[in-house]
């Protein structure tokens, strides 16, 4: 199989690491939503998860000074919503109102849940040592909810720029190679 050269500013869009989801956060009167692509789970219980929160990004700020977020996970319903929160900073707007999404309390933290979204993880920031070089922040997931009655979420895939993929059939496989 001939192979052709793959250009490195776009090995990222081969490894979509999950999900898009929508990193919620408060601070200072003020909630904010940051959609994200770039993170990693990094241990099964307590459950913690990897991200990338860019430094140019105002939730960079608000997560540094709370330690706090949630993460919310939607799906196809609210897509545009979800990329057009991406489009725009959110100490120039607010993005609950702008996109009509819906901030709910949450238990164990102050930012918010987002109704909207299937699932929605109450996080505080776990290690920080990797923020400074990697804006690379590891959170605990301290509580965790899931709308029951969706069964199979479309969640949404980003494959670069303005490609996404929408997540597919779920199979079952085992493995009968020995
Ligand atoms: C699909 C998608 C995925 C994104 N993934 C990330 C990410 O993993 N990390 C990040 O720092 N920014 C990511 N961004 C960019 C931020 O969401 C964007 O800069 C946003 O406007 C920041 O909002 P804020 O300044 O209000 O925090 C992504 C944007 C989109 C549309």
């Amino acid at each position: 199989m001939a192979k052709k050269s793959f250009p490195l500013s776009e090995v990222y869009s081969l490894l979509e690491s999950g999900p898009v989801v929508l990193v919620t956060a408060a601070w200072a009167g003020k909630s904010n939503i940051m959609p994200m692509s770039w993170h990693t789970m990094m241990e099964f219980e307590p459950p913690l998860v990897g991200c990338v929160i860019s430094d140019l990004n105002d939730s960079f700020g608000m997560l540094k000074a709370t330690k706090e977020c949630v993460i919310n996970i939607p799906t196809v319903e609210i897509a545009e919503k979800v990329v057009g929160c991406g489009n725009i900073h959110g100490a120039k707007v607010n993005k609950f109102e702008k996109f009509g999404l819906t901030a709910k309390p949450a238990s164990m933290v102050a930012a918010p849940l987002i109704e909207e979204c299937y699932a929605n993880f109450e996080c505080q920031v776990a290690d920080m040592k990797m923020v400074v070089q990697y804006c690379f922040f590891i959170l605990e997931v301290v509580k965790a909810w899931i709308d029951p009655a969706v069964e199979n979420p479309k969640t949404i895939h980003h494959l670069g720029k303005e490609n996404f993929m929408i997540s597919g059939e779920r199979i079952k496989i085992k493995s009968k190679i020995k």
